[in-house]
């Protein structure tokens, strides 16, 4: 195990590191060998104090550093981080706004916030990130998607190594259109406004199939894995040739600081070559970045595809909502969409329809989201669960300190001490989490490490929340059984725990 482990203070670190030196014996299959040895060592080292107990360190209560808000009665992900001035707030709120309210089409007196469309997956960012959130999911095929993308593209790279558009689709499907003849859709008199605007480009819903897992011990539970079904194409028949990809909209908590992780920070933990033979590698993910016109290390997005939130949050616009800006200053219409190109533009007198300094206000706004305190750290269930958390090699990916580094204009995310539980780094997760759609270096099996601050709280914001990357998972143990790949042994430990301990390491997630 030569990789540095971000360690919290003994007494608890120092059980901690044997506990991920012991996954790897696990994997190796000597289970009898690790209970023994994580035994004698939960003892207490020579720096373990005899007497007082194991004082959780302000991290793991305060995932979220000096960022960390209080915990709600009705949780939501939105409010302002508990440590920004008065004028940090207002800008926060005013960012919170332009996610929050609809965009509308354009042409329209309001002109700060028009420009939607014309073709959309949905009319404002909260709408896929319920209440800063992660997007619902679907039960059945009958409900459309909207909060889970489908991304195509064709085989090969384009000019900078990314994926290559589809030449009628473009890189996306939007099921929307700003159209009347779409907005009224069954209701009476829409027909006659058909070729009012353009037609949606496809229906996108989601076909289950279901699958059973069963435990070592005989435990069973259902899990399922999506099929994308495409229906009404709006422009003819989709390319043989391309490949689609799920995206559910992720919980947008704690972006900001982990913008600020140093990058040495994360290649510190890059393993490609898997030396130092504990099964996991890591890597990261190079993409091209518009805003400097350079291919830079990827950090956002579920395959790591974007260079930093401004960016991530710009391509929001321009591929969900249809609104363009300078660093994407395209309309959502290809050459094969004449009708959609026709349409009237929100551009403003730079020929945007996001100017720089409202998207700097909702960059401000994801970047500056609180995270959440934990609930519970010490219940004695939640504190066994952090221990397996451990022993299974969980932690390998999910890494549960790391600190972020400085910036000027983010006083408030600087310097501060955080518990995302994650490396951002791309780990193969196995073929049943596979899309087969490269995107720059990620390949079809590889994914980001979910960060899983929070996540404990996902079903509380929303009943209908779905994890992983796209949202097959209706709970948390859904998910953890769904890693593969890298994570294979690290499932397998969890499958064999008895049941005492599964439930435990849910608690604990259940924690965060
Ligand atoms: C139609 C649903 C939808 C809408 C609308 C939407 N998003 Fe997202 N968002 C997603 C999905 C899906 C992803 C994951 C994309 C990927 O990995 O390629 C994502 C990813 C993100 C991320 C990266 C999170 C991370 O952990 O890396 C941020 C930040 C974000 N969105 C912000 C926004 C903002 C701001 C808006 C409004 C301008 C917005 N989103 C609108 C679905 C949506
Ligand atoms: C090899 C690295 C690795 C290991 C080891 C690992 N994970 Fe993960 N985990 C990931 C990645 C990558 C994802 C995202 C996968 C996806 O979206 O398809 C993820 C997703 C999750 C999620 C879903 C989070 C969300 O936001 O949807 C949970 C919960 C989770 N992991 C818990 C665990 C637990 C518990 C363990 C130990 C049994 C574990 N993980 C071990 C890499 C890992």
């Amino acid at each position: 195990m030569g990789r540095p482990l971000a360690l919290e203070e003994p007494p608890h670190g120092q059980a901690r590191r044997i506990g991920i030196a012991a996954a790897g014996l696990l994997a190796a299959g000597a289970v009898a060998a690790v209970c023994a040895f994580s035994l004698v060592l939960k003892r207490g080292g020579p720096e373990a104090p005899a007497s007082a107990p194991p004082a959780a360190p302000a991290v793991a209560v305060r995932p979220g550093g000096d960022t960390t808000v209080a915990h709600e009665h009705q949780p939501t992900l939105l409010k302002p981080a508990a440590n920004l001035d008065d004028e940090q707030k207002a800008r926060f709120y005013a960012g919170k706004a332009l996610a929050t309210q609809p965009w509308v089409r354009a042409p329209t007196r309001t002109d700060a916030r028009d420009g939607l469309g014309p073709l959309y997956n949905a009319h404002s960012c909260l709408t896929c990130h319920v209440k800063g959130g992660r997007g619902q999911t679907t039960k059945s095929e009958s409900e459309p998607a909207v909060a889970t993308l489908v991304r195509v593209s064709l085989p090969g790279k384009d000019a900078h190594g990314g994926p290559i558009p589809d030449p009628i689709y473009g890189a996306q499907i939007q099921p929307r259109s700003t159209s009347l003849a779409h907005q009224l859709a069954d209701r009476a008199g829409a027909e006659q406004y058909r070729g009012d605007g353009p037609v949606a480009e496809a229906d996108t819903r989601i076909r289950w199939k279901v699958q059973p897992f069963t435990y070592p011990d005989g435990a069973s539970i259902e899990l399922r894995a999506p099929e994308v079904v495409l229906s009404n194409l709006g422009y003819g028949d989709i390319d043989p040739h391309a490949r689609t990809g799920l995206r559910h909209a992720p919980s947008l908590a704690g972006i900001g600081l982990l913008e600020l992780v140093s990058q040495a920070d994360i290649d510190a933990r890059v393993d490609p070559d898997d030396r130092d033979g504990d099964g996991i590698s890591g890597r990261i993910n190079v993409v091209w970045d518009p805003e400097v016109a350079a291919m830079r290390p990827g950090r956002f997005g579920l395959k790591a595809n974007q260079p930093s939130v401004r960016v991530q949050v710009a391509a929001a616009f321009a591929g969900d909502m249809g609104i363009s800006s300078a660093l994407f200053p395209e309309q959502p219409c290809t050459s094969a969409q004449p009708r959609c190109n026709e349409e009237p533009t929100g551009n403003d007198a730079e020929g945007h329809e996001i100017s720089a300094e409202l998207l700097d206000l909702v960059v401000f706004f994801n970047m500056s989201m609180g995270v959440p305190e934990r609930r519970k750290p010490d219940h004695p269930l939640v504190e066994r669960g952090r221990e397996v958390f451990g022993q299974i090699g969980c932690e390998s990916c999910h890494t549960p300190h790391l600190r972020t580094g400085s910036d000027p204009r983010y006083p408030h995310l600087s310097d501060q001490d955080i518990a995302p539980f994650t490396d951002l780094l791309l780990h193969d997760m196995g073929e049943g989490l596979a899309d087969g759609r490269e995107d720059y270096e990620a390949t079809g099996s590889e994914w980001r490490t979910a960060p899983l601050w929070a996540v404990g709280l996902a079903q509380n914001i929303d009943a209908e929340v779905g994890f992983l990357h796209d949202g097959r998972a209706r709970t948390l143990e859904e998910a953890v059984l769904w890693h593969g790949g890298e994570a294979a042994s690290s499932r397998d430990g969890f499958a064999r725990l008895n049941v005492g301990d599964r439930r435990a390491v849910l608690a604990f997630l259940r924690s965060l």
